[in-house]
């Protein structure tokens, strides 16, 4: 199976990949077509909304399952439902810090189908947590097919609030909560700009049709914002001469807005990313842009539009600046392995294990969920960023427990 974000280290395949889609939604490439007919060449920002959330023939409003076996990319809530049951841990802990408030609110940020939210409360279960009695499920899950099969498995917990922190965002905006923001595998899909350095200065790389080949190429440009430099300069980052990078505009615009809601508790990012000097660094001298289908990943956004997903590694630098610039506290980040481990990840494999009711298939799948959640080369290598309001920053969170003292 592929787990996003793994092409670095080459594609680790566990199941032989499926076909590789490359004819693109006729309508959406129409779409994106005249809109460049009419406005010029297009950021690859603007182009990656249409692909993604065009509310027609979007890749994220298809019916189809994506993050699944059967589908492009197999995410850790996907994986095995140990993961929801440690991260449910590290919710029972903020929950008592909070001193049990008797509502608490888990927000979530692409929800997918909500299985994520779904082995939490089944780990809050079988912990016997006293959080389950006060948890209020918020999905923030902008594909209408996903949001049905939330309502459908969690019924009255989800509260629905579609369309919060989307690009397609219309309904009302939910109240501000005391609880837990969460967002795994959320991020990295929101769109970016990119941007290249040639003749000692930064172009934009603008999307526009060519005629010759009858297809989408980048185009260096003007960039279409000042916006682009200044959060290169802030992050300290040149790119070196040649150097193709992405930036994403909207991480800070969704912590804003995160911020504003939350009250007091916790923000839990799930990602792929890395801090600007490494996700910067010429060693990445075409980006991190990269398409999957399939359980593919390749480089060509210009294939499948609508019909594959395009992620980019996240700034955890910009991240940082936008938590800062909205009062949240940066509690600590650490690798997915070792907030897994962190959260008492052994011992919920230990309960399997002892559990004379586990048959010999369910602890086969067990083992090899965790060796994928905790391989530095796959799933565990993804950043967990943890940031609070409310919560003494100095107590250090569990998940947190390998985060270097004194950070
Ligand atoms: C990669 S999947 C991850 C799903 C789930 N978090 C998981 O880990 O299995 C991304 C999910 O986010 C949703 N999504 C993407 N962009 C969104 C946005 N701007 N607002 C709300 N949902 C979004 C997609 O529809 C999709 O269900």
């Amino acid at each position: 199976m592929t787990e996003r974000g793994q092409f670095e280290a080459g594609l680790r395949r566990t199941a032989p990949p499926g076909p590789l889609p490359s004819e693109s939604e006729p309508a959406l490439l129409d779409k994106i077509r005249a809109e460049i007919a009419l406005s010029g060449p297009m950021t690859f920002a603007r182009f990656m909304a249409i692909a993604l959330y065009d509310p027609e023939h979007g890749y994220y409003r298809s019916a189809t399952e994506r993050p699944s076996r059967a589908g492009d990319f197999l995410t850790a809530p996907e994986t095995h439902p140990i993961f929801g049951a440690a991260v449910a841990r590290q919710l029972d802990e903020v929950w008592r810090r909070l001193d049990r408030p008797g509502r608490f609110v888990l927000r979530e940020y692409g929800a997918g189908s909500g299985t994520l939210a779904a082995t939490i409360l089944a780990g809050l279960r079988s912990d016997g947590s006293g959080l389950v009695d006060a948890i209020s499920y918020e999905p923030v899950e902008i594909n209408a097919h996903r949001q049905a099969q939330i309502d459908a498995r969690l019924g009255p917990l989800a509260q629905a609030a579609a369309g919060v922190g989307s690009p397609s965002s219309s309904g009302p905006r939910p109240a501000r909560f005391v609880g837990a923001a969460l967002a795994n595998e959320f991020l990295d899909a929101l769109p970016v700009h990119r941007v290249e350095q040639r003749d000692g200065r930064l172009w934009e790389r603008l999307v526009e049709w060519d005629d010759a080949s009858g297809q989408l190429r980048e185009q260096p440009s003007q960039p279409s914002t000042p916006a682009l430099a200044a959060r290169l300069a802030r992050d300290g980052v040149t790119l070196v001469e040649g150097q193709v990078a992405e930036i994403c505009l909207e991480v800070e615009p969704w912590l804003a807005e995160v911020a504003a809601d939350l009250e007091r508790g916790l923000v839990v990012i799930i990602d792929y990313g890395h801090r600007a000097p490494a996700l910067y660094d010429p060693v990445r001298t075409g980006g991190t842009l990269r398409a999957y289908a399939g359980h593919r990943a390749h480089a060509n956004p210009f294939i499948a539009i609508g019909r594959q997903d395009l992620t980019a590694h996240v700034d955890l630098t910009a991240l940082e600046a936008a938590a800062r610039a909205h009062r949240l506290d940066l509690l600590g980040d650490v690798s997915q392995a070792e907030f897994l481990v962190g959260c008492g990840l052994e011992e919920l494999v230990d309960r399997v294990r002892s559990s004379p009711a586990t048959t010999m298939e369910e602890w086969l799948a067990i083992r090899s969920a965790v060796a994928r959640l905790l391989d530095p080369a796959a799933l565990g290598g993804f950043r967990v960023v943890l940031l609070g309001r409310g919560l003494e920053p100095r107590m250090r969170l569990r998940g947190l427990s390998a985060y270097p003292p004194g950070v």
